[in-house]
């Protein structure tokens, strides 16, 4: 069984699907490794790192030849994948609804591919949830990004010269990334307010120590639908919602919004006249850009300004801590093999209810109900 670990070859992606703890493990299962040269360097991995951990970096032809999973996180340019053993694995964030065509070519070379992120989010899965251990450090990167584009501090300051009042900070949308944001800025030393529209959140709001701001007495929209995730919620919801955020919003100094609806674009939350309605100087970090934005006038990987109110839209966010967003996304991987992993085949064998979640393509064919179309 060899497992192939090539460089990441999308723009501005630093990340790497296996580090040198995760290689030595996956050795350790009985797999040979082989990883392409420089795979780890923007994620501060070196090659001598690699090497001492059991594999020797090669080019990109010689990693792949003969590999029967490649690791990736994001998906590999099909034509790279050309030397693999038939029916090899692609595991990493395949992105099957915005990539379609890869997805495509991927069942047409015969590959199995795996999509990370529809690993189903069931107890067990937890160690191989890919959105989970990268959600959580970009909702800390956001908090950094805010703090450092905003030009006052966080923390109250009672100093000799006189009195800094604390930032408030406002956080929309509390999944894993909105938890984690919360945190990051209390521990910052902010004033920490947080809105879902899931009512399950309100105690993890208070037990951050945040204040929840919730729409009251709007019956039957809780906006909870399957799986634990957000679902779309009613005009009158909305309506109900959209005052409430305007009232609060005004006396904000930042505001980070992560609200995501799986395959929906993202909800539209933060109006221009609510950006205008913010004193100069305060800053929006918003996560949801790459699922079309959370903030009307946020602008994909740009820093725009906007009623002297700066809006960023870094993409990626994990890969702006290239390391940890590495060294996680690669146990996630590790996880997920080894779980599966049957001593007597030497080689991983999935069961169906989570084999049949993230499968997108086997025998030639794209086999996943989600992809039928
Ligand atoms: P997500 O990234 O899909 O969405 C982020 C947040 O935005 C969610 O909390 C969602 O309710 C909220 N949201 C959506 N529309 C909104 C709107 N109009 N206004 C305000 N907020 C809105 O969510 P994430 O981070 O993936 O977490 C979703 C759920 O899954 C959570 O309950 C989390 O605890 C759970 N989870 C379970 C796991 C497991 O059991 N293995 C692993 C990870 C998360």
């Amino acid at each position: 069984m060899k497992i192939a670990v090539l460089r990441e070859r999308a723009d501005g992606e630093k990340r790497v699907a296996a580090t040198p703890e995760t290689v030595k493990k996956l050795l350790a299962l009985g797999a040979t490794v082989a990883v392409e040269t420089g795979a780890g360097a923007a994620a501060a991995f070196d090659d001598a790192s690699y090497r001492a951990a059991g594999a020797e970096p090669g080019d990109a032809a010689a990693t792949v030849a003969g590999a029967d999973i490649v690791l990736a996180v994001q998906g590999p340019e099909p034509a790279s994948l050309a030397g693999a053993s038939a029916g090899a694995w692609i595991v990493g964030a395949l992105d099957p609804i915005g990539d379609r065509p890869r997805i495509d070519a991927y069942a047409a070379a015969g590959l199995e591919a795996l999509a990370m992120e529809w690993m189903p989010r069931i107890t067990r899965a937890q160690s191989m949830d890919i959105l989970s251990s990268q959600s959580n450090l970009a909702g800390y990167k956001a908090v950094l990004d805010a703090a450092a584009e905003y030009g006052r501090a966080f923390p109250m300051m009672m100093t000799a010269a006189g009195t800094i009042s604390a930032a408030r900070v406002f956080v929309m949308g509390v999944g894993v990334a909105g938890l984690q944001a919360i945190a990051t800025a209390r521990r910052l030393g902010a004033q920490v307010s947080a809105t879902d529209v899931r009512s399950a959140t309100r105690e993890q709001i208070m037990s951050l120590g945040a204040k929840p701001v919730f729409v009251e007495g709007v019956a039957g929209v809780e906006g909870e639908g399957a799986g634990g995730y957000a679902g779309e919620t009613s005009p009158e919801y909305q309506r109900a919602q959209a005052e409430l955020v305007s009232a609060h919003i005004a006396r904000q100094d930042i505001v980070i919004t992560t609200a995501l609806i799986p395959g929906r674009p993202a909800p539209r939350l933060v109006t221009d006249a609510q950006v205008a309605s913010m004193r100069p100087g305060s800053v929006i970090v918003d996560l949801a850009i790459e699922q079309g934005g959370n903030v009307e006038g946020a602008a994909p990987g740009e820093v725009v300004e906007r009623h002297g109110v700066r809006i960023v839209g870094h993409r990626n966010m994990p890969s702006r801590l290239a390391a940890d967003a590495s060294a996680l996304f690669a146990r996630n991987l590790y996880n997920f093999l080894s779980t599966f992993w049957d001593k007597e085949q030497g080689r991983p064998v999935l069961d169906a209810e989570i084999g049949d979640a993230i499968r997108l393509t086997r025998g030639g064919q794209v086999v996943n109900p989600r992809l039928a179309l």
